[in-house]
């Protein structure tokens, strides 16, 4: 009968313990030797502050800083029980609870938080496939495990210096039943490329009780056929006849490949010359990486040397590639490789070429050639006394034939007063499309009413400068068109 009253007891701390009891934090790594302020809170004044740590329940006053574990907060009547652990202990791992008497009623209200005393994990160990050499292409998977750290260890992966994010699978952290101490295990896969050959794929462990990370490798082999840089014959430019020849192909291929060069019926595997040492094969140079150059030196570059084709076979335990190599003793053509500059003129010149569409487009839309009005003009305002010959210019573009234009040079008139009526239709006045394909005459009258600058002076003067036959020596007209001209010094000198 005793019992039911104890359990509604511990049911209404519980309560309480969830209402009212603030405790920061609630959980907490900390190495041995580290310090800890476990905080708990409780909206009313306190007279007593209790603090439980490891298998302890310590009584906090204030006043008393000289204890291990002291007094931490703002005081009692704040409601505030906090303690300050100076030095963590291995065995304190666990739980820590506060213990403050309640507002009402006798039941004491409990805080608790979880300490995590840090334990450092054993060593990392790798576990990748025995094979001391893979294959370009192969499938590859590793696992890291890092066991028994409190909490676990932390995983991360590198290919040499660089972390690698593809191909990480998901951590799996298991523990011992009745331990804390916890073992992490990930995974990693990869499909091995030749860029792999020679990097250290590394399993590195991070943990809170380590002051530095730890780590596990191995080292990747990644065997692959010859590989050719570049398709198709290979050209070697810029021979001089009578100067030496170098015949370089760079290829890539591991392990080291074997190169034996074929020139006519000479067979030479390398380090040889034929006899009269006039060509040498050298060994395949390493450049690292897996690159090498094969070279084959001709001491002196004859014609017929750059008639024929060499042979190269590089082979190795994967396989063989085979190369023809001729010889030019042109420069290299300027390839795929642009300069700055060539790739800005090539942007100018597509620039250009749109520019000129977009006019074609334009004087078609439009029905006429613009420019030929506008040069005319240029060219009547140019020049005072060279009427004539600017009409044959002027004409030469747009009409078919000087002596029987009255009806055309008219329709030109027309046409041009048409055309810039149009262009102001459609510029700043933001009138409709359609305004600017209205009947001619209409535009025509319209354009002319409200003209009042030089143009179309310069267009009516075009037109009659056509229509009259023969033109006058329209010199004066022309002054009186464009006044603010200087006077031509030219019609002076006539
Ligand atoms: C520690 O506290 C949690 C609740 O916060 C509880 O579930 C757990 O049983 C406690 N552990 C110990 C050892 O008292
Ligand atoms: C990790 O790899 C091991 C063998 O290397 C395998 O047994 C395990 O199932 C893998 N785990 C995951 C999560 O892929
Ligand atoms: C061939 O390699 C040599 C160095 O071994 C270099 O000096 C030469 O420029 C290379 N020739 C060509 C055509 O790349
Ligand atoms: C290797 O050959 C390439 C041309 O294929 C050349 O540009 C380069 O200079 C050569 N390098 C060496 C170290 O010979």
């Amino acid at each position: 009968m005793a019992a039911l009253p104890a359990l509604f007891g511990l049911l209404m701390a519980v309560v309480v313990t969830g209402q009212n009891l603030d405790i920061t934090p609630r959980e907490a790594v900390r190495r041995v030797g580290d310090d800890l302020t476990v905080l708990c809170k409780v909206p009313y004044p306190i007279d007593a502050c209790r603090m439980t740590v490891g298998t302890t329940s310590y009584r906090l006053i204030p006043n008393n800083q000289e204890e291990e574990i002291v007094y931490a907060g703002q005081g009692l009547q704040h409601g505030e029980c906090g303690a300050h652990i100076k030095h963590i202990k291995e065995e304190w791992n666990g739980n820590i609870s506060c213990t403050l008497p309640p507002q009402t009623g006798q039941i004491e209200v409990i805080g608790t938080m979880r300490l995590l005393v840090a334990k450092a994990p054993a060593n990392p160990q790798l576990i990748s496939p025995p094979q001391p050499a893979f294959r370009e292409g192969d499938g590859f998977m590793a696992q890291c495990i890092v066991p028994n750290g409190r909490p676990a260890a932390k995983i991360t992966w590198y290919l040499d210096e660089v972390q690698l994010l593809a191909g990480i699978h998901q951590p799996v952290i298991t523990s011992e039943p009745g331990s804390d101490l916890k073992t992490i295990s990930q995974n990693v896969s990869r499909t091995l490329a030749p860029e792999d050959n020679g990097q250290k794929l590394v399993c590195r462990a991070e943990h809170e009780a380590l002051d530095g990370p730890r780590e596990a490798a191995r080292q990747l082999v990644v065997h692959y056929p010859p590989k050719r840089l570049e398709s198709g014959p290979i050209t070697i430019f810029g021979l001089k006849l009578g100067g030496e020849g170098r015949l370089n192909v760079t290829i890539r291929a591991n392990p080291a490949p074997t190169t034996e060069w074929t020139v006519g019926d000479l067979v030479l595997i390398p380090p040889r010359s034929n006899e009269d040492g006039s060509i040498t094969a050298l060994e395949p140079l390493h450049l690292g990486g897996g690159f090498y150059n094969v070279t084959l030196v001709l001491a002196r570059v004859a014609k017929e040397d750059v008639e024929r084709t060499y042979y190269l076979r590089v082979t190795n335990d994967l396989g063989r590639e085979e190369f023809a190599v001729r010889l030019s003793t042109m420069d290299e053509p300027a390839g795929v490789e642009l300069e700055t500059g060539a790739i800005v003129g090539i942007v100018i010149a597509v620039l250009i070429l749109l520019i000129a569409i977009i006019l074609v487009v334009f004087a078609k839309a439009t029905g006429r050639w613009f420019f030929a009005g506008s040069r005319g003009r240029d060219h009547t305002k140019s020049s005072g006394e060279s009427t004539p010959a600017g009409d044959v210019l002027l004409e030469s573009g747009t009409l078919p034939s000087r002596t029987s234009d009255t009806e055309s040079a008219a329709g030109q008139r027309s046409r041009l007063s048409a055309l810039s009526a149009r262009v102001r239709a459609v510029l700043p006045r933001g009138r409709d499309r359609v305004q600017a394909t209205e009947p001619i005459p209409e535009v025509e009258d319209k354009a002319l009413a409200e003209e009042k600058k030089g143009v179309v002076y310069a267009e009516l003067a075009l037109g009659d400068q056509n229509a009259e036959k023969p033109p006058p020596p329209s010199t004066e007209y022309a002054e009186i068109v464009y006044t603010d001209q200087p006077a031509p010094v030219k019609e002076a000198k006539e």
